[in-house]
């Protein structure tokens, strides 16, 4: 079959990567693309968001299968798009409906839910222009540090933890005041959960589930997890905590009830749910929902999946998930992100990306690159995600480290200690 993936980032990259050895395909595309998947299919150079220029690729291109990479187009209503237009309501899409994209696109609707069905989270309250005194007074029950959240995306920046509670007061004012524009018109407070972070994935049909591999990501820009926050500077899986029992309450505890909870409100979903979980003490507890992939936990968990994904993807869009298994690998997976001077701030781009010697022993997915002249340029923050297997961690590092050494482009950073906390 053809298939369309839509997406330009290391997520998409190491995505295209698998779905290109699948036994299903017969023509990859993906929109708009990176310079890397363009070894692995064909870029397609339309913005995602333009639903009218995706219908008309989908259209020209015979598409029978789309994919959908990243949260915005979910969030803006893609797959609705192809459910109301009569060219396109059969042609399968992988990525729910706008309504279960709330998970993600409002933190009051996933904290609502999660109440509702009984799943572990912090204590909250919703703010409002109109309920801004509740707001003041629920802070002062609150302990310090005091977490503020703005509703809707904000390119993962609308998250503050502040220590102060003058300082909470203050930055809840210039919140709802649109600090980020109207993702913050609604604020969510929230109990500050002491813990490490896990990523956990499932893909689903809204019936049944399977569970990918989970993966740890850094998401500061400096090492001991020091700095600004960042898309994600790299990744391991597997993860040391995440044993089997623990594994299991995460099983029974968050995922089970999630599936059961969009079963219960009558809310189709078809994709990717990525949990963004904390380990309290033993105890996992649900930061965040996304409704696609972690990046560049993606970058660390497909090289690890050795069944044809492309028949899973079949499965979700036939409701048939519950006749799958998936066949993972023991191997550990590391990524080392390679990122522009600057980044997370303003970075620089444009500079040519060289290889020292040629890569044998790493995958390499672009992150922000692009083609130009024949010459690989960097284009993003984000520029290239160095991954690796090994039999231990300590083997899969050392392969993404020599191979991070071997990428070169001016202005190049990442991080030396990507695994550091895990055993
Ligand atoms: P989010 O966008 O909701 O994932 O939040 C971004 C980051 O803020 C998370 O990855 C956590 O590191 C941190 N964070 C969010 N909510 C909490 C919380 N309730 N307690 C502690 N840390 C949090
Ligand atoms: N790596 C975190 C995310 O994709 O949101």
């Amino acid at each position: 079959m053809n298939i369309l993936l839509i997406g330009n980032g290391g997520r998409e990259h190491a995505m295209a990567w698998k779905i290109s050895q699948s036994k299903k395909l017969t023509k990859l595309y993906i929109a708009p693309g990176n310079a890397g998947t363009s070894f692995v299919g064909e870029n397609i150079n339309i913005n995602p968001l333009d639903f009218v220029a995706v219908k008309n690729t989908v259209l020209e291109k015979n598409i029978q299968l789309v994919i959908v990479g990243p949260e915005e187009p979910l969030v803006k209503g893609i797959h609705d798009f192809f459910l109301n237009d009569h060219e396109l309501k059969n042609i399968p899409i992988i990525g729910p409906r706008k309504i279960a994209a709330q998970l993600e696109g409002s933190k009051d609707f996933a904290k609502e839910f999660m109440q509702r069905h009984n799943i572990p989270t912090a204590k909250y309250f919703t703010v409002y222009k109109n309920n801004f005194n509740e707001g003041i007074s629920f802070l002062e029950t609150m302990n310090p540090p005091y977490v503020l959240k703005a509703d809707g995306l904000a390119a993962g920046k609308g998250v503050l933890i502040i220590n102060s509670l003058l300082e909470a007061k203050t930055s809840l004012k210039e919140m709802l005041d649109g600090q980020f524009g109207e993702a913050s018109k609604k604020v969510v407070i929230e109990e500050f959960l002491k813990g490490i972070e896990l990523s956990v994935f499932v893909l689903t049909d809204g019936n049944s589930y399977i569970t990918l591999p989970e993966a740890k990501d850094y998401k500061r820009i400096g090492e001991n997890d020091s700095g600004l926050n960042t898309g994600g500077m790299g990744a391991v899986s597997p993860v040391s905590f995440a044993t089997k029992e623990f594994m299991s309450k995460i099983d029974i505890n968050i995922i089970q009830p999630t599936i059961n909870g969009l079963k219960k409100d009558n809310i189709p979903y078809k994709g990717f749910i990525f949990f963004g979980l904390i380990n309290v003490e033993g105890e996992p507890f649900v930061i965040e929902y996304n409704v696609r992939m972690g990046d560049p936990e993606t970058e660390a968990v497909i090289p690890r999946i050795k069944s044809d994904i492309v028949e899973l993807f079949e499965a979700v869009a036939n409701n048939k998930i519950h006749e799958k298994s998936i066949e993972i690998s023991t191997e550990y997976c590391t990524t080392v992100m390679l990122v522009s001077k600057g980044y997370p701030e303003t970075y620089e781009k444009g500079h040519e990306i060289r290889l020292n010697e040629k890569i044998n022993d790493s995958l390499v997915f672009h992150a922000g690159t692009t083609l130009a002249n024949g010459k690989i340029i960097t284009s993003g923050g984000r520029v290239i995600a160095v991954s690796s297997l090994g039999k231990s961690k300590s083997e899969a590092l050392a392969k993404s480290y020599a191979n991070a050494n071997n990428i070169l482009f001016e202005g190049k950073n990442f991080r030396k200690d990507i695994g550091f906390d895990l055993l």
